[in-house]
C-alpha cells in the first residue's frame, strides 16, 4: 500500500501511513500501520491467541495461513460510510434538475411526484432499482450506508419502504415527515406519524428523521415527531437549514440528534450550538451541484469545532448521485476542506453521525471495509475529479467490488 489512511490515530486523525500494510483476520482490522512492521504482527498473532489456540496454533504453527495480497503503488482508505441516501423509490425527475439548470428553484413540492411513481410500484420493481443503486454504491467504494423512507406517506406504504431498505442496511431511517402528502390534513397527518405510522415501521428502523424546513414541517411539528420517535426507541436525525436559515440545528442540538442534515444556511448561533455538542454537521454537497445553489462553508464549521461528516443524499430530486469521490471533490473545491478532512469526513465522519465505532477506520478491531484507489493517494480522489479510481472494494474483508 503506497499510502493508507486508517483515521485510527488520536492525536492526528487526518494523518497517512507511507508504504504501509494491513492485516485482517476474521473480518476486522487485526493491525495496520509500516510495512515493515507487518511480518512481526503477522507471526505476533500467534501470542495475542487464547490459551487454547495457542496450543493448538503450537501444533499447527505451520498450517496458519496467510494470504497476502500486494496492492503495489496504490492507495487505501476505510470503506465510505454514507449517512445519508433516499433509496428507496421510483420514477426520476430528470425534467426538474434540467428545468433548474436555467434557473428554475428547487421546491420540496417535487418529492410528491416521487411519492406517485413509488406508491405505483410493486414491491419487486422497489427490490430490483434498490438493488441496481446499492450496486453503483458499492462500485463507487461505499460500505456502509443509511436509507431513509418517504416517499409513500401511508401507513402502509412506509412500513413497505422501511421492511425494502432494512433488506440491504441495517442504518433504516423513518422519514414519514418528508412532506404533507397530497390531500392530508397537517395536524390530522403529524397525529399519524407520530402514532399509527411510527407503530408500522418500528421493527424495520434505527432512527426517526424530520424535513424541518419550510414546505415541510415546522419547528413544533417536527419536535413532536422526533420526540415521539424517540420515546420508541429511534435515534434521532434532522434535515435542516437546507433552503435558508431555520430551526433545524437548534432542534437537532436541542434533542441531542445525532446528525443535523444540510447545514448550508448557518448563523453564528446555529455554529456555536453544534460547536458545543456531540450532533455532528452532515453537509450534502451534491445537493447544491443539482440545485445550483452555493455551497455549505465546511471551513467555518471545521474552525469552530464542529465535526462534520459528507453524505450523498442520494435521491431522485435534489441529488440524484450516490458518488462519495464527488462529494470529497465538491468538498475540496468549493467548502474550504483539505483532502485529509474531506476522507476523514466521507469515513469517520459519517461514522459517527451513524453513532457507530465499528466503521469508518481501519484501527484494530473495525470492520475491514476498505477501498483500494487506483491511484498513489487519496489527494486523487479530488484532483482527478469524475475519474472512476475506485480499484476494489472490501467489505468485512471480503471483496465486494468489482
Ligand atoms: O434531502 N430535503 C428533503 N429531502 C430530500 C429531497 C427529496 C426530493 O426532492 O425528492 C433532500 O434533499
Ligand atoms: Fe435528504
Amino acid at each position: 500500500i503506497s499510502e493508507l489512511t486508517t483515521n485510527a490515530d488520536a492525536a492526528a486523525p487526518t494523518a497517512t501511513i507511507a508504504d504501509a500494510a494491513l492485516l485482517v483476520d476474521g473480518g476486522r482490522v487485526a493491525w495496520s500501520g509500516a510495512a515493515a512492521g507487518a511480518e512481526t504482527a503477522i507471526a505476533g498473532r500467534d501470542s495475542g491467541l487464547s490459551p487454547l489456540s495457542r496450543a493448538a496454533a503450537a501444533v499447527s504453527r505451520s498450517e496458519i495461513e496467510v494470504t497476502r495480497v500486494d496492492l503495489g503503488g496504490r492507495a487505501v482508505i476505510p470503506g465510505f460510510v454514507d449517512s445519508h441516501t433516499h433509496l428507496v423509490f421510483a420514477g426520476d425527475r430528470a425534467d426538474e434538475f434540467e428545468a433548474r439548470m436555467t434557473g428554475t428553484p428547487y421546491a420540496a413540492g417535487g418529492i410528491r411526484r416521487t411519492v406517485a411513481a413509488t406508491r405505483a410500484a410493486t414491491d419487486d420493481e422497489l427490490r430490483a432499482r434498490l438493488a441496481a443503486l446499492v450496486a453503483e454504491l458499492h462500485a463507487q467504494g461505499t460500505t456502509t450506508f443509511e436509507v431513509k423512507t418517504g416517499y409513500a406517506l401511508t401507513v402502509d406504504g412506509e412500513e413497505r419502504l422501511a421492511r425494502l431498505a432494512a433488506e440491504v442496511t441495517d442504518e433504516v431511517t423513518y422519514l414519514g415527515a418528508h412532506v404533507i402528502p397530497e390531500g392530508a390534513e397537517r395536524e390530522a397527518y403529524v397525529d399519524l406519524v407520530c402514532d399509527g405510522m411510527l407503530a408500522a415501521v418500528r421493527s424495520h428502523v434505527r432512527w426517526v428523521d424530520v424535513f424541518c424546513e419550510r414546505g415541510a414541517f415546522t419547528d413544533a411539528e417536527s419536535e413532536r415527531i422526533l420526540r415521539a420517535g424517540a420515546e420508541a426507541g429511534l435515534g434521532i436525525r434532522v434535515h435542516g437549514n437546507q433552503l435558508g436559515e431555520g430551526p433545524g440545528v437548534h432542534l437537532a442540538v436541542r434533542l441531542g440528534a445525532a446528525s443535523v442534515d444540510h447545514c448550508t444556511h448557518l448563523t453564528d448561533a446555529d455554529i456555536a450550538a453544534l460547536a458545543g455538542s456531540d450532533t455532528v454537521a452532515t453537509l450534502l454537497p451534491g445537493v447544491e451541484f443539482s440545485t445550483r445553489q452555493p455551497y455549505p462553508d465546511a471551513r467555518r464549521l471545521i474552525d469552530a469545532g464542529v465535526t462534520v461528516a459528507l453524505a450523498s443524499d442520494c435521491n431522485p430530486g435534489s441529488s440524484f448521485t450516490s458518488s462519495m469521490p464527488l462529494m470529497i471533490a465538491l468538498a475540496v473545491r468549493e467548502m474550504g476542506m483539505t483532502v485529509g478532512e474531506a476522507v476523514w469526513a466521507a469515513t469517520a465522519g459519517g461514522a459517527r453521525a451513524l453513532r457507530r465505532d465499528d466503521v469508518g477506520h481501519l484501527g484494530p478491531g473495525a470492520h475491514a471495509d476498505l477501498v483500494v484507489l487506483d491511484a498513489p493517494s487519496r489527494r486523487h480522489l479530488a484532483y482527478r475529479p469524475g475519474v472512476p479510481l475506485v480499484h476494489r472494494v472490501y467489505r468485512g474483508g471480503e471483496e465486494i467490488s468489482p
